[in-house]
């Protein structure tokens, strides 16, 4: 078992509703409001997680610090709460953001520096209000330690193995998908549009292929509301696929796509 109580940085849509599952359970789960908005406040409020106001605070006094924030800033918190934490040891740092494995063994390091025991971490499903939804899987030596601590109602955990990223690993290459083709279908569409051709092409989707209509709309939603957050995951996506001798250039053109959106 990895130490408790839970702090979590931060609360936004995911790591409240995560933050929620686990106070459900009977854990403490911490968080602090320093520097962070209105609307996280809000969120960790109605999740029932307890403000420790203080990141020093946090870094202290959590057993397990999970951090589940915007890819692009998985660093900078992971360097912020090891900052705060240093000289003290027996504590866990669990990343659950969409980084890749390169990024992941950067915090890995950060952390471990300052004495604690990193899991890696990644989220597949919508935000968990509900049973059936959404996984967490886990990577890495100390991974099935982390499953009791974190058991929730609300979200499966599945350990994917001892290999030290392979849970950023697998988040990545769900999302290469997911989130990869909904900047393809976004950008096939544009083309039509500029071309002059958009009514042409919706046409021919609703003869041949009658989901894409649908599939744009959801993407051209998601893409407004959460681009400026996907652009980061996208990156991370094509540094992991260089990494692997894949062509990193899908995944850098959709970083532009979501960009231009968000
Ligand atoms: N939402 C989903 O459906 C979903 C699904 C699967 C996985 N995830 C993963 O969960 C993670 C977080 O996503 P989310 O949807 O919860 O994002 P979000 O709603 O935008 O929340 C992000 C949280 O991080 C804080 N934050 C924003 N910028 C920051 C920065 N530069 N430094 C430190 N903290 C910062 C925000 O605080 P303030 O706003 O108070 O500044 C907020 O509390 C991502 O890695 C994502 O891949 C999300």
């Amino acid at each position: 078992m990895i130490p408790v109580p839970l702090g979590i940085v931060h609360p936004g849509e995911m790591g409240a509703a995560v933050g929620a599952a686990l106070s459900r359970t009977g854990k403490r789960v911490l968080w602090a409001s320093e520097g962070r908005s209105s609307e996280s406040a809000e969120r960790a409020a109605a999740a029932g997680m307890e403000d420790v106001e203080r990141l020093s605070v946090l870094a202290r006094e959590a057993g397990t610090v999970v951090s589940i924030c915007p890819p692009h800033a998985a660093v900078s918190v992971a360097e912020a709460v090891a900052e705060a934490a240093r000289g003290r040891t027996g504590w866990a740092y669990l990343d659950a953001n969409a980084i890749s494995p390169t990024t992941a063994s950067e915090v890995a390091g950060i952390v471990e520096a300052a004495g604690a025991w990193y899991v890696d971490g990644g989220i597949i499903g919508p935000p968990p209000h509900r049973p059936g939804t959404t996984r967490l899987y886990l990577s890495g030596t100390h991974a099935l330690d982390a499953t009791t601590s974190l058991a929730t109602l609300e979200m499966e955990i599945h350990v994917v193995g001892e290999e030290a990223f392979a849970a950023s690993a697998l988040k990545l290459s769900y999302a290469a998908w997911t989130k990869g083709s909904a900047a393809l279908l976004l950008t096939s569409r544009a083309a039509a549009a500029r071309a002059g051709v958009e009514q042409a092409l919706l046409q021919e989707w609703a003869a041949s292929q009658p989901d894409l209509a649908a599939r744009c709309e959801q993407a051209q939603t998601a893409a407004v509301e959460k681009g400026w957050r996907w652009a980061g995951e996208m990156d991370e996506i094509a540094v992991m696929m260089t990494t692997l001798g894949l062509p990193p250039g899908f995944h850098q053109a959709a970083a532009s796509v979501f960009g231009d959106e968000g």
